[in-house]
C-alpha cells in the first residue's frame, strides 16, 4: 500500500537539504537531497538507477511495465543555485518556512516545488489504479544550475535507453499567477565566458607608474561597453544573422499575458526599460537574443580609498540565444569580437564555460508545418491544454520563456524527444534571488492538474488499446 505524501511538509524536507551544485562545500546537501529524491521515488514503486558522473550523481527512476503503453520521462533538478546574499532573506534560504499562502526557500520553485507536485501526483494517481497503463521514467540531475556539464557523456550512454519515452513533461519554467498557465514553447540557449585582463605584473603605485600604463579597469571596460549598440542591441558582428522572429500568433499570445509593461517594471523597480530596437520590453524577454554581464570586478574593492593600478581586471559574460541561433558560432564571434577589440597594453584571456542549445516547439494546433506530429505528443498537448482548462479555468498562453534549460535543445536533437514544459513558478517567485517563494495555490491546483493529464492520458489511451 502506498503511503500518501503530505506536499507541504515534503517540500519543507526537500528544500532544507542545501543542494547548491556550484559550491564543493555543499557535497552533503547534494547527497541529502539526492537520497531524499530516491526514498521518495522508491516508496512509490519506481525502480531507481543512481548514474555516477564527475560532479553530481543522476537519478534515474522507472516504472516500465508494458512496452505496448505511451511512456512519459519527467525531467527535473535536484540542484539549486547560491543562496547569497543571505542578509537579505527574511527567513533562512535552507530553513524553509511557510507565509502567507507561500513557501520561502531556496529551491522552493526552482526545481524542487514543481517535483514534489509531479512526485504527490503520481503518487495518488498510482494509488488510486496501481496499473495505470502508463510506463514512467524520472530524470533528475544535480548539474542544471550548472549548466549541465555531465549531461552529454550521460546523454551518449544512455541515449536508447531515453528514446524509449514518447514525450519529455518538465515543469521549470515560469507562468504569471495561479489562475494562469504558460505552457513554454521555448527556451533560450545559453553561452558563457570569463574574460581576465592581465596589465603590469602587480598592482603599482598610481603615482610613481600613472600615465603609460593601459589600466586593465579601464581595457575590461572599454571593451564590455563596446558590446552594445546605444539602442541596446548586441554589437557583435553576425550575432543576429540567423535569429527567428516569432510568428504572428506568439506576438498575439503575449498581448494575453496578465502582467504588462508597467506592472513589470514596478515590480523591478526600474526607472525605464532599456529593450534591444524592434523589441517591446516584454517581447525582448522572450524573443531576442542578450549578452549580459553577470558580474566585472578587479582593483580595490575595501573601504576608503588606496590608489593603485590594478594588475589585473575581469568580468562574466553570458548571452542568451533564441531559436536558431548557434552556440558554437556565437561563441566564435563574441569571443573573436573581444579579441580584436582588446587594447596592445593589455593581455586578455578568455575562458569559455558549458552552455546549452535554445530549444522551440510549435504546438501542433499552432503549426503549419507539413512534417506530421507523432501522435502521442499531439495526443499529449491535446490532454494537457483541455486538464489546464478545467483545473484553471482559463486556457493556458502558449509562450517562449527567456530562461535556459540547457540540455532539453541537446536531448532533441541526440533523441528526437520534444518536451512538454508546464509552468508551476510564478514569474514572482524569485528564482535565483533571495525570499525564493513557492505558491501553495499553485501546489495545489498543479497536483490536480498533473493527476487529471495522467488520468486522462491513460483512459484515452486504453480506449483505443
Ligand atoms: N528553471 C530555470 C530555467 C528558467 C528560468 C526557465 C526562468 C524559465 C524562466 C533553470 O533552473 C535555470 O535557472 N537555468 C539556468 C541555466 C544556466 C545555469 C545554464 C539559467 O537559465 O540561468
Ligand atoms: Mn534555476
Amino acid at each position: 500500500m502506498l503511503m500518501n505524501i503530505d506536499p507541504i511538509k515534503a517540500l519543507l524536507e526537500y528544500a532544507s537539504y542545501a543542494s547548491v551544485s556550484t559550491d564543493p562545500s555543499y557535497q552533503l546537501g547534494l547527497e541529502k537531497a539526492r537520497n531524499f529524491v530516491v526514498d521518495q521515488l522508491t516508496k512509490i514503486g519506481f525502480n531507481i538507477e543512481l548514474v555516477e558522473t564527475p560532479l553530481h550523481p543522476l537519478i534515474l527512476a522507472s516504472r516500465v511495465k508494458n512496452p505496448a503503453w505511451p511512456h512519459i520521462m519527467f525531467y527535473a533538478h535536484y540542484d539549486v543555485q547560491p543562496a547569497d546574499p543571505f542578509e537579505l532573506w527574511k527567513s533562512k534560504p535552507f530553513e524553509p518556512e511557510v507565509r502567507d499562502g507561500y513557501i520561502y526557500g531556496r529551491g522552493v520553485t526552482d526545481n524542487k516545488g514543481p517535483f514534489i507536485v509531479q512526485l504527490t501526483a503520481l503518487s495518488q494517481v498510482l494509488q488510486k489504479n496501481p496499473d495505470i497503463p502508463l510506463n514512467l521514467t524520472f530524470l533528475i540531475e544535480g548539474e542544471e544550475e550548472i549548466g549541465s556539464p555531465s549531461f552529454p557523456a550521460f546523454l551518449e550512454t544512455y541515449k536508447e535507453r531515453l528514446q524509449q519515452a514518447d514525450v519529455l513533461i518538465i515543469s521549470d519554467t515560469t507562468s504569471p499567477n495561479a489562475q494562469q498557465i504558460v505552457i513554454t514553447t521555448s527556451l533560450r540557449g545559453i553561452i558563457g565566458m570569463d574574460i581576465e585582463v592581465t596589465g603590469p605584473k602587480c598592482d603599482l603605485h598610481s603615482g610613481l607608474y600613472g600615465g603609460p600604463i593601459y589600466n586593465p579597469l579601464q581595457a575590461l571596460c572599454e571593451i564590455c561597453a563596446s558590446l552594445h549598440h546605444p539602442d541596446g542591441r548586441v554589437n557583435v558582428p553576425g550575432f543576429y544573422d540567423t535569429v527567428s522572429l516569432p510568428e504572428e500568433w506568439e506576438r498575439h499570445e503575449l498581448k494575453k499575458y496578465p502582467i504588462n509593461e508597467k506592472d513589470l517594471q514596478s515590480f523591478l523597480n526600474i526607472p525605464s526599460f532599456h529593450s534591444p530596437q524592434g523589441y517591446t520590453p516584454l517581447e525582448s524577454i522572450r524573443f531576442a537574443p542578450t549578452l549580459e554581464f553577470n558580474g566585472i570586478g578587479g582593483g580595490y574593492q575595501g573601504q576608503g580609498a588606496k590608489t593603485i593600478i590594478p594588475s589585473k581586471a575581469f568580468a562574466k559574460i553570458t548571452c542568451r540565444l533564441v531559436s536558431n541561433q548557434d552556440p558554437d558560432d556565437i561563441r566564435k564571434k563574441v569571443t573573436q569580437t573581444i579579441e580584436n577589440r582588446a587594447p596592445k597594453g593589455v593581455h586578455v584571456k578568455i575562458t569559455q564555460h558549458d552552455g546549452g542549445e535554445p530549444y522551440l516547439i510549435i504546438p501542433p494546433h499552432k503549426s503549419n508545418s507539413p512534417k506530421p506530429y507523432p501522435k502521442i505528443l499531439q495526443q499529449v498537448f491535446d490532454t494537457t491544454e483541455k486538464s489546464i482548462t478545467e483545473i484553471f479555468g482559463t486556457p493556458p498562453i502558449y509562450l517562449r520563456e527567456g530562461g535556459s534549460i540547457p540540455i532539453i535543445g541537446k536531448i532533441k536533437k541526440t533523441t528526437g524527444l520534444d518536451s512538454i514544459l508546464i509552468g508551476l513558478a510564478l514569474s514572482t517567485d524569485n528564482m535565483h534571488a533571495p525570499n525564493e517563494s513557492f505558491s501553495l495555490q499553485m501546489m495545489e491546483k498543479g497536483i490536480k492538474l498533473y493527476q487529471k493529464i495522467l488520468e486522462d492520458f491513460a483512459i484515452n489511451f486504453s480506449a483505443r488499446y
